[in-house]
């Protein structure tokens, strides 16, 4: 069992123990992972730690003590209420991730459902490709999560969700986009079921957040989701992803500010005092908040295009370089930062092909339905489109030379 140590040690020697101990995980800063890590440079880290490290000892449950963070919070805020195209009158809350800012949305469409309704608990409806973290909102919050099969091109099917709903509905969910396929659910006609049965409508923008406003000003084709939208109520939007973040940064955005009370909590039922809070954490980070504001800031959105294109250009690359090798085909549409590609051809194991990739140091990220592989691009992806196909194709040669070797040995596996 590990102890605290009797006596401390240097810093110096801590330090170097922690570089060591990395050394074995995977090199996100050369693009070696598609996922969990957003990565652009040397600067904007830099700036990144040194906002945070700015305000690293402040503890934002207390903007009575800190006003300034008060401040930087709530410019956080409208600068994410504005990209999301808000009406006047909207409000947000700055949350830790994007866990947090689903909990609190379906924590806020239960107590709404509760209060204007009657109803206790209830149920969510949502496309079986929206994020696991619905499920687990559900199970922490006491209410049935439906999920609906997705339609054609592996959007939500409204029509299937609406079968899905009665009485005891509270909420329903769309994706813009959804992680497993990149595509955006039909948010427009969702909006339009929502506002007919009076439901709250949930977007998971984590992914899409901060990515898709800047890839539709350069061109690309990006379905309506945000809260242009009649009927959307409220949007998860992850600043610690394409916001380009370090972690713990994600926004709830609401259409009318009033709408945040049904996830504020409140007593005064202790020793101490009143006590209340709008997120789930009770102590919060001010660096995170410091750190979201000051990236908004130092990239702009010049600077946030920048991210956008060099996204979109090494998607473009790698799937064209993934559709030039025999057996590979890329899932269609994919519309932003994510895509998944497969084995067409039987004789082409994908799970070998993953294997081979991770001995040459990428972290494959294995997608389940159908059995593909996914990635999630971030802008450090510009730039090691090459090195990644050249190790593709080393990985699907001898995923298929090793398939040979088997059928000449006689085995089957
Ligand atoms: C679409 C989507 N929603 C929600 C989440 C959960 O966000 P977090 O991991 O920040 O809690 C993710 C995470 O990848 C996501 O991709």
């Amino acid at each position: 069992m590990h102890r605290i140590p009797a006596q401390g040690r240097p810093w110096e020697a801590l330090k170097q123990e922690l570089e060591a101990a990395k050394a074995g995980d995977y090199a996100w800063r050369r693009g070696r992972l598609a996922v969990y890590v957003y990565y652009l440079d040397e600067a904007l880290s830099r700036v990144q730690q040194e906002a945070y490290a700015a305000y690293w000892t402040e503890n934002n449950l207390g903007q009575r003590a800190f006003p300034s963070l008060k401040r930087l919070e709530e410019e956080v805020v409208g600068m994410g209420l504005s990209l999301m195209a808000a009406p006047e009158g909207a409000g947000g809350t700055f949350t830790s991730g994007g866990s947090e800012s689903i909990f609190l949305s379906l924590l806020a469409a239960r107590e709404r459902a509760r209060e204007e309704r009657g109803i206790a608990g209830g149920n969510v409806v949502m496309p079986n490709s929206a994020h696991l973290t619905f499920d687990r909102a559900c199970w922490y919050l006491g209410l049935e999560p439906r999920r609906v099969p997705v339609g054609a091109a592996f959007r939500a099917d409204p029509a299937a969700m609406e079968a899905a709903m009665d009485g005891r509905t509270i909420a329903l969910v769309g994706s813009a986009p959804c992680y497993p396929f990149g595509v955006f659910d039909p948010i427009a006609d969702l909006g339009r079921i929502a506002r007919a049965r009076g439901l709250w409508l949930h977007v998971d923008a984590c992914v899409g957040g901060f990515l898709s406003p800047f890839a539709a000003k350069l061109g690309h084709e990006i379905p309506e989701w945000d809260f242009r939208v009649p009927g959307v109520t409220a949007i998860s939007a992850d600043i610690h992803k394409h916001g380009m973040a370090p972690k713990g940064a994600s926004l709830l955005l609401v259409r009318e500010e009033g709408l945040r009370r049904f996830h504020r909590f409140e007593s005064r039922a202790w020793q101490r005092g009143p006590y209340a809070a709008y997120t789930t954490q009770g102590t919060r980070p001010g660096g995170a908040v410091a750190a979201a504001w000051a990236v908004m800031h130092y990239l702009g959105e010049a600077g946030y295009l920048d991210c956008a294109r060099r996204i979109m250009e090494a998607k473009a690359a790698l799937v064209a370089g993934i559709e030039a090798i025999p057996g590979l085909e890329v899932l269609r549409p994919s519309e932003l930062s994510l895509f998944v590609y497969r084995a067409t051809d039987p004789a082409l194991d994908i799970a070998r092909v993953a294997a081979a990739l991770d001995r040459r140091g990428w972290l494959p990220g294995r997608q389940q339905e159908p059995d593909g592989m996914h990635l999630h691009l971030n802008p450090v992806h510009r730039g090691v489109e090459a090195d990644y196909l050249a190790d593709l194709r080393a990985a699907v040669e001898e995923a298929r030379r090793g398939a040979v070797e088997r059928m000449a040995a006689g085995r089957t596996y």
